[in-house]
């Protein structure tokens, strides 16, 4: 019979990676989740007692994968790594403390993460790293600087990642999940109106199959993968004076 797989999560609290948790779950798979809310890592853990341990890891502290070794070590193993973990607004204002907190979780925070797993798997002679980065980062947006920056650095890590792992030889695979507006706690608290709006747990059974596939990138939904497609077309000096307002 074949092992269950053993997944952590980290962003497993809300959102996405939430949705993420319920889909592996409903599966019979094993999860280890964290994220910073204990109340809602209990509640995923006392819904599913059987499959589900729980561990807060704050990504942004410096003992975050020393958290993450040890959520392992309660799972009992890993075979899957999965980073929902993340933050964004939009800050016209260019507001200094939102920029840098932003940056400290979407890139150090993002470091510690998928380094400490790619660490791991590469002892363990292979493995899978999944994460949530976004479409924000296919170019630079005036209305997010931060967030946007933050996504391509993401983007641009885990290619990085993925020539170093062939290279290496440590047979690590990667899946880079790039969705579009997903409505989730993320976008809440603007005066913003998003269009093309998905929902997370559709969201989250499209990201089921790029997993089971292993696909190395996935664009969230076919709208968004023609909005890209035009995005990229688009001359620089024409990409600055569009007057985009979202994202
Ligand atoms: N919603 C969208 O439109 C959209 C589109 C494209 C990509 N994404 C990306 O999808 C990912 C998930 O976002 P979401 O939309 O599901 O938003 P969300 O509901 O706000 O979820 C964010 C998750 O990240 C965790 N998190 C935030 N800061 C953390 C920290 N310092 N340490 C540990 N965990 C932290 C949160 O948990 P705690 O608060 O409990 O720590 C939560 O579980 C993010 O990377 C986001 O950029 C979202």
């Amino acid at each position: 019979m074949e092992r269950l797989k053993r997944v952590i999560i980290v962003g497993a609290t809300s959102g996405i990676g939430r949705e993420v948790a319920l889909c592996m779950l409903r599966r019979g798979w094993l999860l280890g989740v964290a994220g910073r809310r204990e109340d809602a890592l209990e509640e995923l853990r006392k819904n599913y007692p059987e499959q589900a341990v729980a561990y807060p890891i704050d990504v942004m502290r410096e003992d975050a994968a020393e958290r993450l070794m040890h959520l392992i070590r309660q799972r009992g193993g890993m075979d899957l790594f999965f980073l929902s973990s993340g933050t964004g607004h939009q800050n016209p204002s260019i507001e200094e403390e939102i920029e840098i907190r932003t940056a400290e979780t979407n890139v150090t925070g993002f470091i510690r993460m998928v380094t400490a797993a790619y660490r791991y798997f590469r002892t363990e002679g292979g493995g899978h790293i999944a994460v949530i980065s976004s479409i924000a980062g296919t170019k630079g947006m005036g209305m997010a600087a931060a967030y946007s920056a933050t996504k391509r650095f993401q983007n641009t890590y885990i290619d990085a990642l993925a020539q170093l792992s062939h290279k290496q030889n440590t047979r690590i695979r990667f899946t880079d999940i790039r969705p579009g507006f997903v409505d989730t706690p993320l976008l809440e608290g603007g005066e913003y109106k998003y269009p093309m709006l998905m929902r997370a747990d559709r969201v989250a059974g499209v990201i089921m199959r790029a997993v089971d596939r292993k696909k190395r990138v996935v664009i969230i939904d076919w709208r968004y993968r023609a909005l890209v497609f035009i995005w990229r077309l688009i001359p620089q000096w024409l990409w600055e004076r569009l007057k985009i307002d979202k994202l």
